[in-house]
């Protein structure tokens, strides 16, 4: 099973930290803001050999026109922001809206709280249940990408909400 998503959010977010981590177990503390890089991934998730194209976008700004292109080429969505950035959060929102509006209910979506270690600056405390309620196959979870807690299963989560479709 071949599948393609993205990840979309606002920039320094952690998307590229969270592709990296899952795709080659690397953690980069520099921030480089991505322009766009793609990733394969290989692996067997319930017995099934999947192999996911990863498409880590731009996160800046001047990027967001970009988002119907992504959403074009995309059928499964990482939505990312910070847990210590309340505008990451509301980027999210808007995203999830964009994605509505453009592929309808069904697409599925992840939505991913990260830098879940940083919980002495947290200023998000939702758990998102208004974005997953609008989707048919969505859900929502917190993750850090430098102590690589939870990254793993916000990947095998989207497969397996591909799957239900
Ligand atoms: P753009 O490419 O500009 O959209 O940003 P991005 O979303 O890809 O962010 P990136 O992965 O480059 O991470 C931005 C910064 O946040 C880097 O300095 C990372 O080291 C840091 N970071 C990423 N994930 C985590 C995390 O889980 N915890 C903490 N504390 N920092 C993180
Ligand atoms: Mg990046």
């Amino acid at each position: 099973m071949f599948y393609k998503v993205a990840l979309l959010g606002a920039g320094g977010v952690g998307k590229s930290d969270l592709t990296l981590r899952f795709t080659q177990n690397r953690y980069v503390e520099d921030y480089d803001p991505t322009i766009e890089d793609q990733y394969t991934k290989t692996f067997e998730l319930d017995s099934h050999a999947v192999k996911l194209e990863i498409l880590d976008t731009a996160g800046q700004e001047d990027f967001w026109h970009l988002i119907d292109y992504y959403l074009q080429q995309r059928e499964a969505f990482i939505l990312v922001y910070s847990i210590a950035d309340i505008d990451s959060y509301r980027t999210v929102q808007q995203f999830a809206e964009k994605i509505k509006n453009t592929l309808g209910t069904e697409a599925p979506v992840v939505i991913v709280g990260n830098k879940k270690d940083l919980e002495e600056c947290r200023k998000v405390h939702e758990k998102c249940e208004d974005i997953i309620r609008e989707f048919k196959y969505s859900a929502w979870m917190e993750t850090s990408a430098k102590l690589n807690d939870n990254v793993t299963e916000a990947f095998h989560e989207l497969v397996r909400l591909m799957w239900k479709r």
